[in-house]
């Protein structure tokens, strides 16, 4: 069986980070979101990986590389437009060649991982099998209707969902997918719709087994997500002590702290991750909150947040929630007369003052 990642799109819905960056690699717990599903279908024992990548394919091979790091094996694909799923599964379709295979979207993130899912599908005879998850907001996903357990219809974002069942961006399918996506037609987004392309593997009459996904599962499309991504992931966390923390400083529940990172006179509450030479000083960390590599915070209070790296949080009266805080931000007290604030803000930041 082979992979097949998608990680092409522009990820509007995170502006302005995905300006400068691309969406999959906005880090959860310090890792790229991308890398959970890449280690997901690693774990599934697969190690011939495909990943679509598109305008942002620089940076997704700089931080994937060839694979070895994971013992696998990883081809580039690339996508010349992002002209929907089904359009990127036909990309791929020399890479794939006659195998089944696993296509994950690389900005989903299944926390217990697809290694039964995967086992069940090898040894099933469907064409494909689609991971569904009840949702609340149905309208904003592909939407399946069963009836007596099997697919009867799916829909791309209906207006009307006719189940609470949204596609979950995992996927298995054999190489029929590829003759039922080139019957398709663009939908009005103008994209080739992977959902529209199962259904058309339905009327062909071939199977698609659905799996229904009752642990934890997020499209980490939005700031909301991805800060609830971090929350699940560090849920989870492991404690760690390779940094370096004075006596004044707590540590309170779970916290991991990375190569070379340096706290004095703090207060962290996990859990939470502080990464590689992340220098902490005079500082509270709450709860849900990971610090990205080389950053600094000095004399601030900052929880349920995530920070990337390089940041500098500095000398911050009141306590900073629910962030989202880009590479190399500055975000310091202003002393200098006038008492103002000063702001260099890129497109469609988004600030909240008190
Ligand atoms: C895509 C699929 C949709 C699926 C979702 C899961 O939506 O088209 O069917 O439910 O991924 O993440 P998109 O992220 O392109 O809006």
């Amino acid at each position: 069986m082979k992979g097949l990642i998608l990680s092409g799109g522009t990820g509007t819905r995170l502006r302005p980070l995905t300006y400068t960056r691309a969406k999959q690699l906005v880090p959860v717990a310090n890792k790229p979101v991308l890398f959970y599903g890449l280690e997901a279908i690693i774990a599934a024992g697969i190690t011939d990986l495909g990943i679509i990548v598109g305008d942002t394919h620089r940076e997704i091979k700089e931080a994937v590389g060839d694979g070895s790091r994971w013992n696998a094996r990883v081809t580039y694909i690339h996508q010349e437009a992002p002209l929907g799923l089904a359009h990127a599964v036909l990309t791929a379709e020399e890479f794939i060649g006659d195998e089944p295979f696993v296509m994950y979207l690389g900005d989903n993130l299944i926390i217990d991982g697809i290694t039964s899912l995967v086992e069940e599908f090898r040894e099933s005879d469907s064409n494909a099998q689609i991971l569904l998850a009840r949702v609340p907001n149905p309208q904003q996903f592909g939407v399946a209707e069963l009836e007596n357990g099997r697919v009867i219809r799916l829909v791309e974002k209906p207006k009307e969902p006719r189940s609470d069942l949204a596609l979950v961006g995992v996927y298995m399918f054999d190489s029929s997918i590829f003759s039922a996506a080139r019957r398709i037609t663009p939908s009005h987004r103008n994209e080739l719709e992977i959902t529209d392309a199962i259904q058309e593997m339905i009327a062909m009459g071939l199977t698609v087994d659905p799996h229904i996904v009752h642990g934890w599962w997020k499209d980490t499309g939005k700031l909301e997500d991805m800060l609830e991504a971090n929350r699940m992931v560090l849920d989870r966390l492991t404690p760690y002590n390779r940094g370096t923390v004075d006596k004044r400083t707590t540590i309170d529940h779970r916290v991991a702290i990375e190569e070379g990172a340096v706290l004095e006179g703090s207060y962290i509450r996990g859990p939470a991750i502080i990464g590689c030479n992340a220098r902490i000083i005079d500082s509270y960390i709450g709860p849900f909150t990971s610090i990205q590599r080389d950053t600094v915070i000095r004399n601030a209070e900052i929880e349920h947040s995530i920070v990337c790296e390089g940041a500098i949080i500095s000398d911050i009266g009141v306590r900073i929630e629910d962030s989202l805080i880009g590479r190399m931000v500055e975000l310091k007290k202003a002393v200098a007369r006038p008492r103002a604030y000063r702001f260099v803000l890129g497109d469609r930041s988004v600030v909240g003052i008190l």
